[in-house]
Order: structure tokens, then C-alpha cells, then sequence
């Protein structure tokens, strides 16, 4: 080799060398939104458990303390980090799909939409998934057997876990829907009232349901004994699932959507069937060819909510990829952002309805997150759900699992809007087997010498609040403000801004107003995000819980 290529490979290899930055973090980071759940992840850590080992055993202490959120009858998206060179990225897609009983037509009746039927009872509910994403956890990104990383939630169902302030607040939300099935007001209800803060809740059912799927994996749950009550619960109760429903459920495990941000970050993100990495790709790539960090706080919301509009519009293009073509590669090329940027105003609102609709390529409250980092540089970004508080409020008897209404997620009446206010769109129909669009987003942002996980529950919100993390983090703001950041939220239809209490002052409400926003502010504050700092360089970690719940964030070493 001549020397001077000799010298461009040199130069090449330490520019390489530069980029992969393989090192370990040295320290373990837990941010999880129940101090119960980080204990677990932090015992499964501290027994030589890897990150994946870790996620199971947070996943299922989830399950357990907040049975409103998450749980073996729902679903959710593990976004995955494999340390090593290189490092490797993958996304679990563990969405519930539909019963394969289940039409476009399901909920309605001469056209009409049924009220109720895609909320309560087991007709709401879809195929869970997360069960089988432990499994595949343990399986192929693990250490640990299963039923290792299953004990600490498994003594947690036995023994009790104290009523705190949040489960009081879901259980209210959800409380004639709870009383309505004997089961669910036997399990979640003390004499049908929802019980005091403080109060024991144990359930040995789910204890009962989850030791079998330690023991015997995915046949614990998919096949077997639990299956069988699963579908007859459902059944009597006026369900459409079927044994072979469970039997055929997998796991999908997808490449994670990835998109290139300026200053060698790159976004790591959910693929459809979330539509929150297109709309966090598309809001990112809006932004960085705007002045947003310079700009007045008013000026900065504006770009901020024009971006959300527009990503927002195109939500309706995305479907279930096992089922639509999802036009990912256009609604993320350069042009195509650039031409979006040039339809902003640079001072005034554009009116949702004055915008064209999505381009016709196609030819065709509650949830819960956490993220884990090992000492390794193994990391897990969760977003697990079943749907609105306590999914549809029914259990299946002796199981000690209510069931998700991921089923409210598809456009269940074509010409309306589901819990979230989202319109429907044909890509989103019900069909059997179909995976539900989602707006989980559970996000990487990494580069050369920084990686930052984030992700949050909320519905729709959620990729607007992932955003203005990111913006946070991108702004160089403290690690403790990325959840913390005051949250405001457009999502196309409706056309209007929600903002949490205290969110803008009164003269940037006045400008806002100004501008043409009509402005909501919500009755409370929402979100629970939960995020991690990994600085390459400095082998400094940070970790951070959303102030709004009841989080905790742990950054540690193990014994190993
Ligand atoms: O997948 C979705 O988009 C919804 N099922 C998530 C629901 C949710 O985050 C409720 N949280 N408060």
C-alpha cells in the first residue's frame, strides 16, 4: 500500500475508532415510575442480570404495583441497545393484535359506532403481547432463566404492595367500568370502593399466572392452563378470542426507524406500528432547519407546534407494517421536510384545515415507561401499555390479568376519532391479527460521545412529549428538566393547543393568541417520563423521573 493511502486508512480507522466509542458506562442507571419496579431492576442487576434481564424483571414488578397501566394483558415496544462493536439497536414489538374474529365493522351497528364496546369489557381487548416479549427477552437478549428475573414481581403479587396516590387516581377514573366486572372489583376494589392510600393489595392469582410463565415460558401463558381461562373468561363474558388467537401470537422483532440528525446524533426509534418515530423524525427534521434554540420562548413554541401539525397529519398514512405499506422513506426525505418547513408562516398559526390533507402515497389514560442501562452499555427503553386505565376493566377469572382495550386504538368508527380525539384513517382499520397504530415512542438520541433514552405514557401526547425532552437535551439543559420541561401538545386535529397549569405565562398566552392558537389548558399536568444520560467521554451517567409521578431514578454499580 502506498503510504500515503496508508496514512487515509490510519486517519480513517482513527476517525473510526473516534465514532464507535465502545467503551462501558461502568455504572447501572434504573429510571422507572414506581420505586417498587427500580428495586426489582436493581436486584436482577445486582444478581449479574444484564439490562434485558433487568427490563423483565421492571416490566413485571409493573405489572403488578401498577395494574392500571401495564400488565401481562397488554402490550408494548422494547427498544433495545446491544453494547459491542458494533452496537446494535432492535425494536420488540410486543402491540396486542386484533382476535382474527375481529372486522372493520366490529363496533358498529348499522354504521354506527357502539359506544363503549372498544372501552369495557373483553370485546376491547386485543392478544397480549407483552408476556411473550419477556419470554424473548430472557430467550435472546438475556442472562438470567425467566423465572430468575420474574421472582422479585412474583414475591410482590404474594406479598402486597401498599395503595399509593396514583393508583387511587386511575382506579377513580375507572371506577364504575371496574365495579362492572365481579372480577375486576374483586381484584382492584376492596367492597367495590376503590381502597384507601396505604391499604395492602395482593394478588396471588397473578402471582399464580406469572410463576407459570417462569416455568414453562411462553406455554405458561399462550398455551396451557392460563390460555384456557384466558379464552373461557372472555368468551362468557361476550369476547371473540380463540386458543388458537393466543397460540399464533409473536413478537415481532422490527429495525428500529433511524434518522440522521445534524452534529453526528442520530435518532433511534419506534417503527410502525407506532406512528411516534415517524412524527419524532419528521419534528426533529422540521426543526433543525429552523432557528428554534435562539428564538424567543414564543417564537420557539411556535416552531415547536407547526412541526407537531404537520407530523401530526401524516399520522393518518400509518398502519400495522404486517398489513399496510407505511410510506416511512418519504414522509422522512429531505425535500419532503423542506417543503413543510416552506408551508410555516413565520408569525401566524396555519389552520389545520387550510393545510392540504396527507399526501395519498398509500395505496391502500394509561400506559407506563421505563429505561434501564447496565454497566455494559447494554440499554432498554420500554413503553408498556393497556390503554386507558385498568385497559377495558376486565379480567379473566383466576388468571389475576385484566385485559388491554388496545382495541380503541384502531379507527373502531372510520368516521370519527377514538379516546384520543385521533381521526381515524383507513390504514388503522380493524382487521384480524392487525397490530393497532400506537403513538408509544420509546427513543434513542446517540452520537459519538453521548447516548440519551426517553419515553413516556400519555396517548397522543406522547411523541409531543418526547419532542420537547429531546429539545431539552439537544439545548444542553440539565438531565433532571428533560421530564420536568413544562408540556404543551398540537396533534393536528383538533386544532388547538393544550398546555399544562403554568405551562406559558400570560403574556405568552396573549402572543400565542395572537398568532391564531386557540389554546386549551388541561385540567392537570400529564405525562410520567422517565430518562437516562450516558456521557461516552466522561463515563458519567444520569438518570431522571418524571416530578409529576411517583418515579424513582437510581444510577449505581453493581457487585459484579
Ligand atoms: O399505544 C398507544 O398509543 C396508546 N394505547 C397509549 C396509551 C397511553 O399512553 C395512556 N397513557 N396515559
Amino acid at each position: 500500500m502506498a503510504n500515503h493511502s496508508k496514512l487515509l486508512v490510519g486517519a480513517l480507522l482513527c476517525l473510526f475508532a473516534g465514532v464507535s466509542h465502545a467503551q462501558a458506562p461502568g455504572e447501572a442507571a434504573i429510571a422507572s415510575p414506581h420505586p417498587q419496579a427500580t428495586a426489582a431492576g436493581r436486584e436482577i442487576l445486582q444478581q449479574g442480570g444484564n439490562a434485558f434481564d433487568a427490563a423483565i424483571a421492571v416490566s413485571a414488578a409493573l405489572a403488578v404495583v401498577e395494574p392500571y397501566g401495564s400488565g401481562l394483558g397488554g402490550g408494548g415496544f422494547y427498544l433495545l441497545r446491544q453494547a459491542g462493536e458494533p452496537v446494535r439497536y432492535q425494536f420488540l414489538d410486543a402491540r396486542e393484535r386484533a382476535p382474527q374474529k375481529a372486522r372493520a365493522d366490529l363496533y358498529l351497528k348499522d354504521g354506527k359506532l357502539q359506544p363503549g364496546l372498544s372501552i369495557n369489557g373483553p370485546l376491547a381487548a386485543a392478544i397480549p403481547g407483552v408476556p411473550a416479549a419477556l419470554v424473548e427477552l430472557a430467550e435472546h437478549y438475556g442472562k438470567l432463566p425467566l423465572k430468575n428475573s420474574l421472582a422479585p414481581a412474583i414475591r410482590l403479587a404474594n406479598q402486597g404492595f401498599a395503595v399509593d396516590r396514583v393508583y387511587r387516581e386511575r382506579a377513580i377514573a375507572r371506577l364504575a367500568a371496574l365495579r362492572d366486572d365481579p372480577e375486576s372489583a374483586r381484584l382492584f376494589l376492596h367492597d367495590g370502593e376503590v381502597p384507601a392510600e396505604g391499604a395492602v393489595l395482593r394478588q396471588p392469582e397473578l402471582a399464580a399466572t406469572l410463576t407459570q410463565l417462569g416455568n414453562q415460558g411462553r406455554a405458561g401463558f399462550y398455551t396451557g392452563p392460563v390460555a384456557k381461562a384466558l379464552v373461557k373468561g372472555v368468551q362468557a363474558a361476550g369476547g371473540i378470542w380463540s386458543l388458537q388467537d393466543l397460540a399464533d401470537y409473536k413478537v415481532a422483532t422490527r429495525a428500529p426507524l433511524r434518522f440522521a440528525l445534524v452534529n453526528q446524533r442520530e435518532l433511534i426509534s419506534a417503527p410502525p406500528p407506532s406512528a411516534g418515530g415517524v412524527a419524532l423524525a419528521q419534528s426533529l427534521g422540521m426543526l433543525q432547519q429552523l432557528p428554534w434554540r435562539e428564538a424567543d420562548p414564543v417564537q420557539r413554541v411556535h416552531y415547536v407546534i407547526e412541526s407537531l401539525r404537520r407530523a401530526y397529519r401524516d399520522r393518518g398514512l400509518l398502519g400495522d407494517p404486517d398489513y399496510v405499506s407505511n410510506p416511512v422513506a418519504q414522509l422522512l426525505a429531505p425535500d419532503y421536510l423542506k417543503s413543510l418547513v416552506t408551508s410555516f408562516d413565520p408569525r401566524q398559526a396555519t389552520p389545520s384545515a387550510g393545510l392540504p390533507p396527507a399526501p395519498p402515497w398509500r395505496e391502500g389514560n394509561h400506559t407506563t415507561h421505563f429505561a434501564i442501562l447496565d454497566e455494559q452499555g447494554n440499554a432498554v427503553a420500554a413503553t408498556l401499555s393497556v390503554n386507558l386505565p385498568f385497559g377495558s376493566a376486565f379480567s379473566a377469572p383466576g388468571t389475576g390479568v385484566v385485559l388491554n382495550n388496545e382495541m380503541d386504538d384502531f379507527a373502531a368508527d372510520p368516521n370519527g376519532s377514538n379516546s384520543y380525539g385521533l381521526a381515524a384513517s383507513p390504514a388503522n382499520a380493524v382487521a384480524g391479527g392487525k397490530r393497532p397504530l400506537s403513538s408509544m415512542s420509546p427513543s434513542f438520541i446517540e452520537s459519538p460521545t453521548q447516548f440519551a433514552a426517553f419515553g413516556t405514557p400519555g396517548g397522543s401526547r406522547i411523541p409531543s412529549m418526547v419532542l420537547l425532552s429531546m429539545l431539552q437535551y439537544l439545548d444542553g439543559k440539565p438531565v433532571s428538566t428533560w421530564p420536568a420541561v413544562p408540556r404543551y401538545h398540537h396533534q393536528y386535529l383538533p386544532d388547538v393547543v393544550e398546555y399544562e397549569p403554568g405551562a406559558f405565562t400570560q403574556k405568552q398566552i396573549d402572543d400565542l393568541r395572537l398568532r391564531g392558537y386557540p389554546l386549551k389548558q388541561t385540567s392537570r399536568p400529564y405525562g410520567n417520563q422517565q430518562v437516562l444520560f450516558w456521557h461516552k467521554d466522561t463515563a458519567k451517567v444520569e438518570a431522571a423521573s418524571d416530578p409529576r409521578g411517583l418515579g424513582v431514578s437510581e444510577v449505581f454499580r453493581t457487585a459484579q
